[in-house]
């Protein structure tokens, strides 16, 4: 790994702590409301509940393991995020990090629009009501089929990632009778200081047309030579869970650059630019996650500041946050198996879930918090690692937590911050099915996905 300075800044890579824990927090029953859901809270008698609702009753009534989300706080966010952003700006909500018919269209009523990567997150929008217009496409290997899909259901934009793609777009658009409005996506070179796996703009790596190589400037000339696609602008992603600007602000820079050259080139000023998501959001109490509001604004004066150099009308600016919206709204709930005092390490708190239900520590190193859910305590903290039920010791789910010494097999656990990319990346591993997500608003509950069971997983199995 290099470990070379960067204009964005040290990569999230090279300063991952090293494998020994913060001191324990001076109250274990402690919320910390930068990491829970908006909604979430304690009884008098010490009992968490989320929404207004009682978590014993949650995991009575849907089991556990279970997602819990926060209606309203997925809400506000997206109220947030508009109220930064807007009039003039525009806010989708990157699908990828949790598809489900409700959350879309709970996003979509809040004003935002919706991106989608795949074939399958368009149907979900599209069956959740979604209007069309209002929908993105993304994708770096979009089936002729996933594009006819898009094309003919009229989305707003598709964003083009390859010479092939804006091949078969044209060949689409003939016989469309709406004429599909393409962004080209441009990387921009930009090393974002994130996870390698979530750093999207650097040049070695599949997304979009490199900025360096000249392949940019080639696929605007390619699009605007099709009189059949509308040419609206230029799209850009660097990475994901990012808590400086800084690799914006390079970002930005290099694409208004190009916006230039196509405005010498052809005489067209682009009318959009997307600077897709990335916002951070806080798993711990240690991370520092930006405002949204200052986030925005400082977003806004490096494209104002871009495009006032250059002497470009300012262009229509999207933003594509995923994680920023629904990342914060949501808790796993586990109840609490084995527990295994390993002799002057830690205790491993076996839960009945894991890797399945939340792959992101595993594959990520990501840090995650949890505090016991069912009760309070003022039992001594005592150094512990939650693990999963999988067969697999990398089957983390927290690598190093606190919780009282008098947890007990039984006991709930909640684990904060899991609403982004956990459902979304969950697996059958070990043929354990998909945990149910369970909205929670107003002291009510109800489930938006249901719980997989092993029927579901033997009728699969047709052999
Ligand atoms: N727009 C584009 C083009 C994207 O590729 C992504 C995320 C987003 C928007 C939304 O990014 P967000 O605001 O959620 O950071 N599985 C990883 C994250 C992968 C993100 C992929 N693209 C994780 O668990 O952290």
């Amino acid at each position: 790994m290099s470990r070379v300075a960067h204009p964005a800044g040290p990569r999230h890579g090279d300063v991952l702590p090293a494998d020994h824990p913060l001191p324990p927090p001076g109250d274990l029953n402690d919320l910390h409301p930068g990491v829970w859901p908006r909604g979430a809270g304690r009884r008098a008698d010490g009992v968490l509940t989320l929404g207004g609702v009682d978590v014993r009753q949650l995991a009575a009534e849907f089991g556990t393991a279970v997602y819990v989300c926060d209606e309203e706080d997925v809400r506000s966010r997206c109220r947030d995020y508009l109220e930064a952003f807007g009039p003039d700006g525009r806010v989708f909500y990157a699908a990828k990090a949790f598809c489900s018919r409700a959350v879309l269209r709970w996003v979509t009523a809040e004003g935002l629009g919706v991106d989608v990567c795949t074939g399958g997150e368009l149907e979900v929008a599209l069956s959740a009501g979604v209007p069309p217009e209002q929908i993105t496409m993304h994708g770096n290997n979009k089936s002729l089929d996933e594009l006819a899909r898009a094309v003919s259901a009229g989305v707003g934009h598709i964003v083009a990632d390859s010479f092939e793609e804006i091949a078969r777009l044209a060949y689409l658009a003939d016989g469309a009778t709406v004429r599909p409005t393409i962004l080209v996506r441009v990387t921009t070179g930009v090393e974002a200081h994130t996870h390698e796996f979530m750093a999207t703009a650097h040049d070695d790596q599949k997304f979009g047309f490199s900025l360096a190589s000249g392949a940019a400037d080639e696929a605007v000339r390619r699009v605007l030579g099709c009189p059949g696609l509308s040419f609206a602008g230029l799209h850009s992603h660097i990475g994901s869970q990012i808590f400086d600007t800084a690799g914006f602000e390079v970002a930005a820079h290099r694409v208004v650059s190009l916006a230039v050259r196509i405005r010498d080139e052809h005489g067209v000023e682009i009318e959009e630019l997307d600077l897709g998501g990335g916002f951070g959001i806080a798993y711990t109490e240690e991370d520092d996650a930006p405002e949204v509001k200052e986030l925005a604004q400082s977003l806004r004066d490096i494209v104002d500041g871009q495009c006032r150099a250059a002497g470009l009308r300012r262009p229509r600016l999207t933003v594509e946050p995923g994680r920023g919206i629904v990342g914060p709204s949501t808790v796993s709930l586990y109840t609490v198996g084995t527990i295994k005092d390993v002799d002057g390490l830690r205790t491993y708190v076996s839960v009945d879930g894991g890797m399945s239900d939340n792959i992101r520590t595993a594959l990520y190193d990501a840090e995650y918090v949890c505090a016991l859910a069912s009760r309070s305590s003022s039992a001594p903290p005592m150094l512990s690692r939650v693990v999963g039920r999988h067969c697999e010791s990398g089957d983390i789910v927290v690598r190093n937590a606190w919780l009282p010494s008098d947890l007990a097999s039984g006991d709930l656990l909640a684990v904060p911050a899991t609403g982004a990319y956990c459902w979304s990346m969950a697996s059958n591993y070990n043929h354990v099915p998909r945990s149910a997500v369970v909205a929670v608003d107003d002291g009510a509950a109800r489930a938006i996905v249901r719980r997989e069971s092993l029927d579901d997983l033997l009728s699969l199995d047709v052999g």
